[in-house]
């Protein structure tokens, strides 16, 4: 082997070993470890892709749902839908490359237009944001005059742009007690909008929610039944729980947040073991980064997020298809922008 090759090699090697010490504690879909083979096979790419990352000036931004050789391996910055939209908005890279699903590559292009936005795994739905259309927001809207439009995130630019403000799962409840509308229009999540009335109720600032859309196909599957099965096999666990979960799980929870709350829940706690019924990209990251402590399902799998690969991530840097290229009218770009500003004015 002559030097430059020894020097690859070296580089390949230590990229390998740098994955395998974040991610042999991490589980994968089929519950084994990740190996130190495994990771030896996706040092190259995981170096080809940095390397083309800075050529082309380009961010990679992956959500904590998407799989760990993509948080660990490519992205400058990974977490949740707020904490993203939020690097997206303020990057310099000309392009950046959202491992996340449509909706979310959409908020960035919204946030950030002059920029290239790509997403590796293409048109990868939610069953969130295509639960409605903005059709049917509009005719909501029309047999409610003067009702503000609340919309999750979780929702196609069209729909943003006939909505008054976004919120996420981080500042869904702050947003609506902070309205002085004593009803509100909450799409596309139907529980979410009864954890809302709920958590309303619960502050003192009841309101009426009238709610249109569907769930979240990974965190409406849990009853409240997992939850008491959990703490009769480990008493004194601390079960956490995303707000799209069902309003008998969340108040049967420890703790009901964002992806990015949990993470600081589980930060802050003595504990060392949690309960988590939620996506196991999320527990993957915890598991990396907190490896004293234990994490106990049944965990969720969002095939959506699973699309993005290092495979795509690579093809979308070098010669992206048309369906991995963000593109939105300028028109939708403007009225959904508002949402969203509305949404960053009112967090602070
Ligand atoms: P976060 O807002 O917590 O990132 O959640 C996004 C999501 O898709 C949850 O299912
Ligand atoms: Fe949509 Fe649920 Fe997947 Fe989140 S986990 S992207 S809400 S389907």
């Amino acid at each position: 082997m002559h030097l430059a090759g020894v020097a690859q090699q070296a580089l390949l090697d230590q990229e390998a070993h740098r994955l395998y010490g974040l991610l042999g504690s991490v589980s994968r879909q089929d519950g084994t470890k990740w190996t130190a083979e495994q990771c030896w096979q996706a040092a190259p790419l995981v170096l080809r892709i940095n390397q083309l990352k800075k050529e082309k000036n380009a961010v990679i931004l992956a959500h904590s749902y998407t799989t760990p050789d993509l948080v660990y391996g490519v992205a400058d910055f990974s977490g949740d839908s707020y904490a993203l939209s939020r690097k997206a908005a303020e990057t310099s890279a000309d392009t950046i490359i959202f491992a996340g699903v449509w909706f979310m590559a959409e908020t960035a292009k919204i946030l950030n237009p002059s920029k290239r936005v790509i997403i590796p795994a293409g048109r990868a739905g939610c069953t969130l944001a295509d639960a409605i259309t903005q059709e049917e927001v509009c005719a909501l809207k029309a047999g409610h005059p003067g009702v503000p439009v609340l919309c999750y995130v979780n929702s196609t630019a069209d729909v943003k742009a006939v909505s008054d403000i976004c919120v996420t799962s981080g500042n869904v409840f702050d947003i609506a007690a902070k309205l002085p509308q004593k009803e509100l229009i909450f799409v596309p999540d139907l529980l979410m909008a009864r954890n809302l009335e709920i958590e309303l109720q619960r502050r003192g600032t009841p309101k009426k929610v009238i709610a249109a859309g569907g769930s979240c196909c990974v965190h409406d599957k849990y009853k409240p039944e997992n939850v008491a099965a959990l703490r009769r096999q480990y008493p004194g666990i601390k079960v956490l729980v995303h707000p799209e979960c069902h309003p008998e799980v969340c108040a049967a929870a420890d703790y009901v947040g964002s992806t990015q709350g949990m993470t600081e829940y589980v930060a802050k706690s003595d504990g060392k073991l949690f309960g988590l019924l939620t996506e196991q990209g999320l527990v993957n990251r915890l598991e990396a980064e907190y490896k004293d402590k234990k994490f106990v399902g049944p965990f969720g799998i969002c095939s959506y997020m699973k699309l993005n690969t290092l495979t795509n991530t690579m093809k979308a840097l070098l010669n992206p298809s048309p369906d991995q290229v963000v593109e939105l009218a300028p028109d939708v770009i403007e009225r959904a922008r508002k949402s969203l500003e509305n949404m960053f004015e009112m967090s602070r």
